[in-house]
């Protein structure tokens, strides 16, 4: 892992240096070198040592308000400690080049903090909440949680507040998917970054990506399922390969 085939990353710099408008596609990968558990890794993914059912559905959150809230105040105090890795850095840094818009599946809220602007959130924020009755929205600062706090109450209605985030079961925010397929509709060149492609519809986008006159750039140190119909495979990790991809932008001829 970790050393980028040279064929590959020529590749994939042409692209980008040829492209006017860039979408990147991200998964929790990006977030991986920032201590942050991905979802599906092999004992150490959250989904390998929690159940997805008694914590990510209306209905876990239902039945059991506290455990829900633990199990997300306990990622909210790791990805406070993790922080940006330099692979949220250099996507953010890509816009010195050309204009990207970022469309993760991360919960995080780290492309924001890396600085990048033109972000949307696919699966929600683990930083906002919104009230299960009402549906106001409150947002919360990036801090390691209190985990004995007592449980957050909408201050409209006093009903229980849930994080922001999309479950098992619920539909995806429909202006942040909108925005994705704009961003997929007007890409010249398509980044996908740290996801296994795995769960809809965010999948359907890279589908939609390969099927479409885009070239398609996959970063991952392991194949995933449209690894074979992508344009160039980039495998390595995020916080290697973008940083390079960069890099390489950074030193050759600017072409605006
Ligand atoms: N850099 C790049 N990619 C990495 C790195 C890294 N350092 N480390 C791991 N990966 C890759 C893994 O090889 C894997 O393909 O990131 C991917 C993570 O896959 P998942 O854990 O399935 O995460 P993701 O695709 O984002 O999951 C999608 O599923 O559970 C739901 O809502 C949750 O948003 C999540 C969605």
């Amino acid at each position: 892992m970790n050393e980028l085939d040279t064929h590959a990353r020529d590749a994939a710099v042409r692209a980008l240096a040829d492209a006017r408008r860039i979408l990147a596609l991200t998964g929790a990968g990006i977030s991986a070198e920032s201590g942050i558990p991905t979802f599906r890794e092999a004992q150490t993914g959250l989904w390998a040592r929690f159940s997805p059912e008694d914590l990510a559905t209306p209905e876990a959150f239902a039945c059991d308000p506290e455990r829900v809230w633990g199990w997300y105040r306990w990622r909210r105090t790791l990805i406070a400690r993790g922080g940006v890795n330099a692979g949220h850095e250099a996507l953010a840094a890509l816009e010195r080049h050309r204009d990207v818009r970022i469309a993760t599946q991360n919960v995080d809220g780290l492309h924001a903090a890396a600085g990048s602007s033109d972000i949307a959130e696919l699966h929600g924020n683990i930083w906002r909440e919104r009230c299960s009755a009402c549906a106001a929205n409150t947002t919360t600062a990036v801090a390691p949680a209190d985990e004995d706090a007592p449980l957050p109450a909408c201050s409209r209605c006093g009903a229980p507040t849930r994080p922001d985030i999309v479950w098992f079961g619920e539909m995806l925010p429909a202006d942040a998917l909108a925005r994705a397929e704009q961003g997929l509709n007007e890409a010249d060149c398509v980044l996908v970054v740290g996801t296994s492609n795995r769960v809809y519809p965010a999948a359907a986008l890279v589908e939609t990506a390969i099927a479409g006159p885009a070239t398609v750039i996959e970063v991952n140190p392991e194949a995933t399922p449209v690894s074979t119909a992508v344009d160039v495979a980039l495998r390595a990790s995020a916080s290697h390969a973008l940083p390079a991809l960069v890099a390489a932008l950074d030193a050759a001829p600017a072409r605006r």
